[in-house]
């Protein structure tokens, strides 16, 4: 990319360092010196009760862990992320003194910025096939960053922005509906009314989904009707208040705001992705909850029931989650790792057709009942006829990644290559950001149900697919979207996935 020429004309207000270089030192000192910071509009309390609504539920749902490990500088979120770097973002609308109101999100600081109010976000929503949701409740939009993930990883960290974006939506639902109020999220609609309105394209960010948050109701809001007071009291413990650490300021004049940064190199690589997710399926209004995957109901379960269960007891499940860094090796039960696999099950609502091309295929290879251990088509329950894969297969299958390859349980998610041709081009077929979502969402059912199962597990990224295709005995024509590994945590080292060198994917 040496040499390569960006200029500032592309977007208004948008500060990228010229390139037209003839090499003097004068030119490279241009290169690497910082424009002035932009001014800080006065920071306002957050008023809005959706507001305070999205807040504290992305605090929950996203933001904070509460789990109980040493992690160094780095700051625990409630979801995983390849290599940590959550390469996503937010905006939230909702009604302001009664007005539509659009936000955009920096969670590191804590402040959201308001981008528009009035008619133009109701006409963005509408064009969007989206609603203004009544006071107390809002709209939760997450923006993929891609560049985030593939500044680290290449071409590969555009599916795990996808994955990463998956886990946070997902965990969202599961967050609004352990506190009591299911709401639904929206992925079959047209982006680009949103898109402008949020500024999203422009600043390399693409508009992933959309999640409604149900104003509180009266038995959980403890004080209906009362606006403020309403997302206060929603839900009861730390959570529901976690707002109070967060400000707003106004970012509605656009030439009060002075230039945007921008990476050439961002734009480069936002370039790269032209074309690739405007497969959309036409606009979907209506959301009902289902599985994700075909998962058969497992005989081996008491009563043969699925699903991560009572929701009140999701909160904890989720505050707590953690990715294990290694594991020790030593079998672990057969009914506990089936009992994690089982959340999967658990349905979500959203707009996305109720079957999906998503298989999943367990590998049982070091459990405390071996004749349990075999792989199994988790949609059929059939028992495929291959060998177990040694520790070493492992290994080599999870891209020598020797620390995970004590696995006692892997689960496959993969879908028939045809299956990726496009959103809706015909019967059976999801774009990328699609299926992504349902695996991601899949992985965060999974963590949740290990933790319930008191069982180690990570997503891994790093895998090998027609090396797993051979292991798990897979259909020759299918793709591995995700993996992730169940087994005994060995929680001491460091995560490696969390370096700056990319080991997994093979950077050396
Ligand atoms: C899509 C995805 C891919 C991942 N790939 C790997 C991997 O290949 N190896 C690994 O050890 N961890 C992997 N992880 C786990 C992350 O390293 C982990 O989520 C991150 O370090 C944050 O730690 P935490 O989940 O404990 O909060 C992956 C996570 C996700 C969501």
């Amino acid at each position: 990319m040496q040499g390569k020429l960006i200029t500032r004309k592309a977007v208004p207000g948008a500060c990228a360092p010229e390139r037209e270089s003839s090499g003097g030192a004068a030119d490279l000192w241009a290169r690497v010196a910082l424009p002035a910071a932009s001014p800080e509009p006065p920071a306002e309390p957050v008023a809005a009760p959706g507001l305070r609504l999205a807040l504290s539920l992305l605090e929950e749902g996203v933001l904070t862990s509460r789990a109980n490990r040493s992690c160094g500088s780095y700051v625990a979120r409630a979801v995983p992320s390849a290599g940590a770097v959550y390469p996503y973002e937010f905006a939230v609308l909702a009604r302001e003194n009664g007005v539509p109101t659009a936000f955009r999100i920096d969670a590191d600081r804590r402040t959201c910025a308001r981008l528009a109010a009035g008619a133009r976000v109701t006409a963005a929503l509408d064009a969007s096939a989206l609603a203004v949701p009544e006071d107390g409740g809002a709209l939760v939009v997450t923006l993929t960053r891609p560049w985030l993930s593939m500044r680290k990883y290449g071409d590969r960290g555009y599916l795990y922005t996808q994955l990463d974006a998956g886990h946070a939506a997902g965990n969202l639902v599961l967050a609004a509906t352990g506190r009591g109020a299911a709401g639904a999220l929206r992925l079959r609609f047209p982006r680009e009314s949103l898109s402008e309105l949020l500024e999203a394209g422009e600043n390399c960010r693409e508009v992933h989904s959309a999640f409604l948050v149900p104003a509180a109701e009266a038995g959980q809001a403890g004080q209906a009707g009362q606006g403020a007071q309403a997302a206060e009291a929603f839900p009861p413990g730390p959570a529901g208040a976690s707002w109070t650490r967060w400000t707003v300021h106004d970012d509605t004049d656009r030439q009060r705001r002075g230039p945007t940064w921008r990476s050439w190199l961002e734009s480069t690589c936002w370039d790269s992705l032209t074309g690739w997710s405007d497969d959309s399926a036409p606009a979907t209004l209506r959301t009902a909850p289902a599985p994700l995957a075909r998962i058969g109901a497992d005989p081996q379960l008491p009563d043969k029931q699925g699903g991560l269960g009572a929701p009140p007891a999701w909160p904890e499940l989720i505050g707590t989650r953690v990715s294990s860094k290694a594991f020790t090796g030593e079998p672990v039960s057969a009914a506990a790792v089936r009992d994690a696999v089982s959340a999967l099950s658990t349905p979500l609502e959203t707009d996305l057709p109720g079957a999906s091309p998503l298989s999943a295929t367990l590998v049982l290879r070091s459990t405390t009942e071996p004749e349990q251990d075999g792989v199994y088509r988790l949609d059929t329950g059939e028992r495929r006829a291959v060998r177990l894969p040694s520790t070493d297969e492992v290994a080599r299958a999870c891209m020598q990644q020797r620390a995970l390859a004590g696995a006692a349980a892997v689960l496959l998610l993969h879908v028939p290559r045809t299956s990726l041709a496009g959103a809706g081009s015909s019967a059976g077929t999801e774009n990328l950001r699609e299926l992504a979502f349902r695996c991601g969402a899949l992985g965060q059912l999974l963590y949740l149900g290990a933790n319930r199962a008191a069982v180690g597990v990570t997503g891994i990224g790093g895998f090998d697919t027609p090396l797993w295709r051979t292991l798990a005995g897979l259909p020759e024509g299918d793709e591995i979207l995700y993996a992730l590994l169940l087994g005994s945590p060995d929680d001491a080292g460091i995560k490696f996935d969390r370096l700056a060198t990319a080991h997994a994917q093979n950077e050396r």
